[in-house]
């Protein structure tokens, strides 16, 4: 009798919306990715942006292979990521593509300044990040793309925006930081102080 095999769970295949479901859990810090230059800009609005490594530092972001942005961020070279503050709703639903606004349209209302390779950084992102391609990997319906970060704007705003189970939510420094204080443990405060 083969008592390690008894004990292995049958693997079920998992369905892509049970995955998304499941996903809708995971709070995500809201950025909005920028590529071109001049008339030639384009951008979109996500939550894939994350540290890769500090030393040196570096990033990755997940795009869908479709996207308008992508095309851009290799031909260019380079792209921005803007990680956006707690009033900015209105700038991630414009590069989500709400109303269908496209390309250089999604910009407007907005300041933009000129990052490295001409990439359009947001001025009042809580950091603004300019970032050159170090490799884009092709991987079922995204492109992991990893940017080797060469140029940082900080305004340290008081409130970032986040996504959580399909809304947009601001989580504000004083208020969420202080209420979770109160809720963790000892030994956790310990590892992150
Ligand atoms: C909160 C939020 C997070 C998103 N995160 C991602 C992401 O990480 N990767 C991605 O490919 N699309 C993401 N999207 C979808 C893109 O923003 C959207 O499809 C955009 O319109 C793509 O740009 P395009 O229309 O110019 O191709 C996200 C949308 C929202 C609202």
């Amino acid at each position: 009798m083969n008592l390690v095999a008894r004990n292995v769970p049958v693997a079920r295949a998992i369905a892509p919306n049970e995955f998304r479901h499941a996903m809708r859990h995971l709070v995500g810090g809201v950025s909005v990715i920028t590529a071109g230059r001049g008339g030639d800009i384009s951008g979109m609005t996500v939550t894939s942006a994350s540290s890769l490594a500090v030393d040196p530092p570096t990033l990755i972001v997940a795009i869908n292979r479709d996207a308008s942005s992508l095309p851009m961020l290799r031909r260019y070279g380079a792209f921005g990521v803007n990680i956006l503050s707690g009033e900015q709703v209105d700038v991630a639903e414009r590069f989500a593509g709400k109303g269908g606004l496209k390309g250089a349209e999604r910009f407007a209302g907005s300041v933009w300044i000129a990052g490295p390779s001409g990439v359009p950084l947001l001025r009042d992102a809580l950091v603004a990040i300019g970032c050159e391609v170090e490799e884009i990997i092709e991987r079922h319906s995204h492109a992991i793309v990893i940017g080797h970060v060469v140029h940082l704007a900080s305004t340290e705003g008081p409130a970032a925006l986040a996504y959580w189970r399909g809304k947009y939510l601001a989580v504000e420094q004083d208020r969420d930081a202080s209420r979770l204080a109160e809720v963790s443990l000892p030994t956790s405060r310990a590892l992150w102080d």
